[in-house]
């Protein structure tokens, strides 16, 4: 999608997400020449989402700190409609409902979420505000709604054309499976390091495709969709959520991190906790993508398939990630 179309469609106003550096509280002495930085900064996503992961690299460059980054890079797949599991053209549950989760978390440990909303496109923002201008960090359904209505948010219809075309498709046979996502895209989950050396992350996704109602995933839930510790590291994931909440897959990342393991090593882990339990091979799909603050960076799932995108030095990679299966 070209960017300009992005901004006509974005329903956030592109003055909340990718402000000048200036007004998201960022040293101007960071801003400009390689030369000011303190820290090379890079981001690594879930997926092959190049585009998203370009906005937030050449933000982080401009001296962005890393939350504002992640969430202006997932917006633009949050907008896209090709894209049918996050945002905008996200499949609906069974009946027809689009509903969004999203979380972040920033360097200070603070963090905010949002578990199935509707009409609001831009969920990570959404979640953003909740953790900056609420008292909370979980705001749920139709209150979640709400309050992005009073921050101002316009209210969309999240199922296009094509989405409403493929439920309805699935609707002649209604036959609910989760299935093992191999595509190139599935939840985003971004971490970003800013200028200052800092880590924070985001999580968006409109959850499992015909989801029964009310359905929420690990991707909302601190912990196990994202988890940053600004001393340790950070860790996102994707996949069927349901695997990932059980053994609290982020956070027990960035606690092997803690321990000692390298990020490849503690998404392996991560990984195999989740294997081990399955009779056989599992018929679900679920990924890593790890950093620490070495800029170390890991990946692994279940399945092949996976990939993650990276950005650094101006340089967008999307890199195979390894597999149990
Ligand atoms: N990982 C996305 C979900 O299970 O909802």
């Amino acid at each position: 999608m070209k960017r300009r179309n992005f901004l006509n469609q974005s329903s956030l106003g592109m003055t909340s997400i990718l402000v000048a550096p200036h007004v998201m509280g960022c040293s101007s002495k960071a801003q400009g020449s390689a030369a000011a930085r303190k820290n090379s900064p890079y981001v690594i996503s879930t997926w092959n989402v190049a585009e998203a992961n370009s906005i937030a690299g050449k933000a982080l460059e401009n001296g962005v700190n890393a939350l504002d980054a992640a969430v202006a890079g997932v917006a633009f797949e949050e907008a896209n409609i090709q894209n049918t599991t996050v945002g905008k053209g996200g499949a609906p549950d069974r009946d027809g409902n689009v509903t969004l989760d999203a979380c972040v978390m920033n360097h200070h440990g603070d963090c905010g979420a949002v578990l199935a909303v509707e009409n609001i496109t831009h969920v990570a923002a959404l979640a953003k505000d909740v953790m900056e201008h609420t008292p909370h960090v979980i705001l749920a359904g139709a209150g979640a709604r709400k309050f992005a209505l009073e921050r101002g948010y316009t209210p969309e219809e999240l199922l296009t054309e094509s989405s409403r075309k493929d439920w309805k498709k699935w609707l002649e046979k209604g036959n609910y499976q989760p299935e093992i996502n191999v595509e190139n895209h599935d939840t985003i989950g971004m971490l970003c390091c800013d200028t200052e050396g800092n880590l924070s992350g985001v999580c968006t996704t409109s959850g499992l495709a015909y989801k029964m109602q009310g359905r929420v995933g690990d991707s909302p839930i601190i912990g196990s969709g994202l988890y940053i510790d600004n001393e340790v590291g950070g860790a996102v994931a994707t996949g069927l959520g349901e695997e990932v909440i059980k053994t609290v897959g982020s956070f027990l990342i960035v606690e092997l991190m803690r321990q000692g393991r390298t990020p490849q090593q503690a998404c392996e882990e991560a990984v195999q906790r989740i294997v081990k339990k399955q009779q056989g091979k599992p018929d679900f799909q679920v990924a890593y993508v790890a950093t620490n603050k070495k800029g170390q960076v890991g990946a692994f799932s279940v399945h092949s398939g996976f990939s993650y995108s990276m950005y650094k030095d101006q340089t967008n990679q999307n890199i195979k990630s390894n597999s149990v299966f």
